[in-house]
């Protein structure tokens, strides 16, 4: 047999394989089990000694050439492959940009991030409570007894059962119950802003039946209403983003409060809009409320667990709804909850736009 012209055929045939598949057909053909090449092998079995030395080193030579010429045409035909698959999946990078994404902050959620950063640059935490209260929290404890005028002031949504403690349920009216359950909780000092919805039986252009407020608190040793309308004036400047927010303190009631101080806000008439800023006795000019604060009563930092001639504090609630539509130009409540996407596209922030005191509490993409 002549093994050298057996192995040349072999070879060329390797060479001209073009396809992976077509080489491991002819691997199989040549060295497997039943592969020609292993049958050679076999047939030393059957040959004598001298022959087997003539015959042997051949046919292992022709063995050792079909296998390195089958490696090395698998490797040239695996990187055949991989440079194929590589030039089809180069990126165009000539292909359009996809579309802009869909979706925007809201606005209220907006401005309770603007809200967090300015109150956490003063010291404040951010601290939550149930919407869904009970009666205690909600009223008796911020000095509203049962038979309280401002019970029925307050246009409660009420659970028609008790809990199993037996306890009146209701939606929360304010965010003043976290006032209570901070001191309860935490003890003093303290200070915490408690940003969330509230609830009231009450619907127009600017009353929603639910909406948002967030409340502000303070105890300490030694606070007094000068640290609050300070609190206040700085809160203000930051949020609206000028320096020229002047405020004005007139006297009021809240049952958690004494003394209680109503702030307005001056603001003037520019083309028939009002724009924050300046005072609003200046001829033009004008006083607008904008939120109910006071120092703490002392029943309600007793109701808290503390001690009332050792610890004092100012509170103060605001609407969150009222300041996005002061600060960005809205002027109907109710659009803020209809989940219309073109208002939504319209006054919605984008999701890069985060309030950073840095960059500025306001800045729109
Ligand atoms: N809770 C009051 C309201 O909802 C606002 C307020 C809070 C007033 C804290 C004084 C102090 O109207």
């Amino acid at each position: 047999m002549d093994y050298a012209a057996t192995g040349e055929a072999a070879l060329a045939r390797i060479g001209a394989a073009q396809e992976l598949d077509a080489l491991e057909a002819l691997r199989v053909e040549f060295l497997g089990k039943q592969g020609s090449i292993s049958g050679l092998l076999k047939t030393l079995g059957g040959m004598s000694p001298e022959e087997r030395q003539t015959v042997g080193p051949q046919i292992h030579a022709l063995r050792e050439s079909v296998t390195a010429a089958l490696a090395e045409r698998k490797e040239a035909l695996e990187s055949a492959v991989l440079n194929a698959r590589l030039a089809a999946e180069t990126v165009d990078l000539t292909l359009p940009a996809p579309a802009a994404p869909r979706g925007s902050i809201h606005p209220v959620s907006q401005v309770l991030d603007e809200l967090a950063e300015i109150f956490a640059d003063l010291g404040f935490a951010v601290a939550t409570g149930p919407e869904i209260e009970d009666d205690w929290h909600n009223f008796t404890a911020l000095n509203i007894p049962e038979s309280h005028p401002a019970r029925a002031m307050h246009d409660t949504f009420y659970f028609p059962d008790c809990d199993t403690a037996g306890r009146k349920m209701l939606l929360r009216t304010h965010t003043s119950p976290v006032q209570i359950r901070s001191m309860l909780q935490h003890g003093a000092p303290i200070r915490i802003i408690a940003p969330g919805r509230v609830y009231r039986s009450d619907s127009d252009a600017t009353h929603t039946p639910m909406f948002h407020q967030v409340e502000g608190l303070v105890i300490d040793k030694g606070i007094t209403l000068g640290h609050l309308k300070w609190t206040l004036e700085t809160f203000l400047k930051a949020f609206f983003e000028r320096e020229d927010i002047v405020l004005r303190l007139r006297p009021s009631y809240f049952p958690f409060t004494e003394p209680s101080v109503e702030v307005d806000v001056g603001f003037a008439l520019v083309n028939g809009k009002r724009v924050l800023g300046g005072s609003g006795d200046e001829p033009g000019h004008g006083w607008m409320e904008l939120l109910g604060s006071g120092m703490v009563n002392r029943k309600v930092i007793a109701a808290g667990g503390l001690d009332p001639d050792e610890w004092q504090g100012f509170a103060f609630g605001v609407g969150v709804d009222r300041l996005a539509m002061l600060k960005y130009g809205m002027d109907d409540l109710r659009a803020f909850f209809d989940g219309d996407a073109r208002w939504l596209g319209h006054y919605g922030f984008s999701a890069l736009d985060v309030p950073t005191l840095s960059v500025g509490v306001g800045a729109r993409a």
